[in-house]
């Protein structure tokens, strides 16, 4: 198969791509693939919303990019932070004449919430499923354009690159470039290959390199692997932000469910068990303090106290108030017994969301040509050391318009390569049994959860590195004899992005943002990002 423009993922940088350069080149042709339903993506599961200055007279940009910059803890680029933080207005604008509601006052102004590390009320959403809203918007858009097709339950293999032409690709081999994809089509069970002229990696998170994520099952972190097998540049990857607040429910085992930080914004108390709110021996700011310090806080008391949880006290909240903003969080707490006007809920910090990815430019340029990168498998430096709340989708809009603009300065100049060979899968027999995945699975998230969650140090930087090294060769000595599934293959991913995670943790000596090393415990001068 040849497409012009070849977008891997349906979430809210693929689809927002892939409308931008199908309205653009009505006479190209744009393919988005995704590796289950179009809809199964992180986007979809976004409940806070989408963070924007609206009302100059209520909010400015200038403080929307001091609190940016503030929560990444001086590894934002200051350039960056201000260029989205400025253009993000204009994307909200285009995302609401896509159809998605935010929420309204009577008066027609937008209501908006507040999250940890916000000075300003700036968040517009759809009641607690801002996500599930946008991406309902964007694959209602998509069906306007007869020149998208959507490929859904494919699974993206591998980037092709000169690698397959038989030439030897290293990281300083220059002008690399990206062909296209090796594709598992996961109905018909071939492999098969898209050449693309402009390839778009919009692979979202991969919050299941750990026990307990607030991301679904997709979020494997296949983009950054793919990437890095490619030779391309990754950035960051030690950033990985735990949300405070996940629910907590023994015995739940993948996806957590989240309680949205609007809730804290709107006066829900964190307590510990003895009942204490126990914030503001943590920060001034107490509960809406940045992720990082919450997550830090409730991870301390945790411990100190030999506990699973602490709590997330709404019960001095209006009952009304809060069904009206937050229905989903209450339907789902009511389900299990917990009653939000009388009881508290149970929560657990939970692996919510990468920081950094894919190495791009200001145009979401990759390292590698005719690659480009948006959304959360990409590190664009926005978030620095910890993202601010609401603050992804923004980014994910900005970076996909942006890579469009620069799409449309070369695709007329780039042509298909047609020298692409097929798959080779000489010598691999059918899988004989699935343990051999699934338990390796489950080492891998127990190690991360374990060694290198919100706390790290040295020691177990290093034992995770050596466990990871002995789950990497059994499974590639796999990969080599086994026909290729999914779930070999997303294991695979997984544990490339967890040795990406370990490595730039263990090439970061100090203590910044979402990386705290009880080794290295202070921030250092030199302010670098890790890039591998
Ligand atoms: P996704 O939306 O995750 O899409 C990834 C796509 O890639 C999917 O279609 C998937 O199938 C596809 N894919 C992946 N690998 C392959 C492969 N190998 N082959 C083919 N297809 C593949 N951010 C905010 O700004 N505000 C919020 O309120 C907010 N709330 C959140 C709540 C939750 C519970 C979660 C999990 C995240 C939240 N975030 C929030 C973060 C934000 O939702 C995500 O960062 C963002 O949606 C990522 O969008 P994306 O398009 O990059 O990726
Ligand atoms: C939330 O609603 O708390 C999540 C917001 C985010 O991840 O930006």
């Amino acid at each position: 198969m040849k497409t012009d423009f070849l977008i891997i993922g349906s979430g809210i940088a693929g689809l927002t791509y892939a409308l931008k350069v199908a309205a653009d080149c009505p006479d190209k042709t744009v393919t988005v693939i995704t590796k289950s339903q179009s809809d199964e993506t992180n986007t979809k599961y976004a409940q806070g919303g989408i963070a924007g200055v609206m009302d100059v007279n209520q909010d400015s940009f200038s403080k929307h990019i001091e609190d940016t910059l503030i929560a990444g803890d001086g590894l934002c680029n200051p350039h960056i932070v201000e260029m989205v933080v400025k253009e993000g207005v204009d994307r909200i604008q285009e995302m609401i004449d896509w159809g998605a509601q935010f929420d309204r006052l009577p008066d027609g102004d937008f209501k908006l919430g507040k999250e940890g590390g916000h000075s300003e009320s700036r968040i517009l959403h759809h009641k607690d499923v801002t996500g599930s809203e946008m991406e309902r918007a964007l694959l209602e858009a998509i069906q306007q354009y007869s020149n998208i097709q959507l490929i859904n339950h494919c699974f993206v293999l591998d980037l092709i690159t000169q690698h397959h032409l038989g030439y030897l690709v290293t990281k300083s081999t220059p002008d690399i470039e990206c062909y296209g994809v090796y594709v598992l089509n996961l109905e018909s069970k071939k492999i098969e290959k898209i050449v693309a002229k402009i390839t778009m990696l919009a692979t979202g998170g991969n919050g299941q390199v750990y026990r307990t994520t607030t991301n679904p099952s997709i979020a494997t972190g296949d983009g950054v692997a793919m990437a890095y097998r490619a030779k391309g540049r990754i950035e960051n990857m030690e950033f990985i932000q735990f949300h405070p607040t996940a629910l907590y429910e023994p015995g739940v085992r993948g996806q957590s469910f989240l309680i949205t930080e609007a809730v804290r914004g709107d006066g829900g108390i964190l307590r510990n068990q003895q009942g204490e709110a126990f914030m503001e021996r943590y920060d001034s700011r107490k509960d809406l303090a940045p992720r990082d310090i919450v997550a830090r806080a409730i991870d301390n008391e945790m411990k100190i106290n030999g506990t699973e949880y602490v709590y997330l006290d709404c019960t001095q909240m209006d009952p009304s108030r809060f069904k009206d903003h937050f229905p989903n969080i209450y339907a789902k707490c009511l389900s299990i017994g917990i009653e939000v006007a009388k009881d508290m809920i149970p929560i657990a910090p939970a692996a919510h969301y990468s920081c950094g990815g894919v190495k791009t430019d200001e145009w979401g340029r990759t390292s590698i040509k005719n690659l480009f990168a948006s959304g959360e498998c990409a590190s664009t430096t926005l978030h620095g050391a910890n993202r601010l709340a609401s603050n992804s989708l923004l980014e994910a809009m900005v970076f996909s318009h942006r890579s469009y603009l620069a799409s449309m300065k070369v695709i007329n100049t780039i042509s298909w390569n047609e020298q692409i060979p097929d798959w080779n899968a000489a010598g691999t027999t059918a899988p004989k049994e699935m343990i051999l995945i699934t338990q390796s699975v489950k080492e891998l998230k127990l190690l991360m959860s374990d060694y290198v969650g919100i706390v790290r140090n040295n020691e177990r930087l290093q034992r995770a590195n050596r466990r990871l090294d002995l789950l990497h060769a059994e499974t590639e000595a796999l990969y080599q004899k086994t026909e290729v599934s999914p779930q070999l293959c997303e294991l695979r991913n997984m544990i490339t992005t967890a040795f990406l995670i370990v490595k730039s943790a263990e090439l970061r000596k100090e203590s910044r943002g979402l990386h705290f090393n009880t080794d290295f415990p202070n921030r250092s001068e030199l302010l670098q990002n890790t890039i591998l």
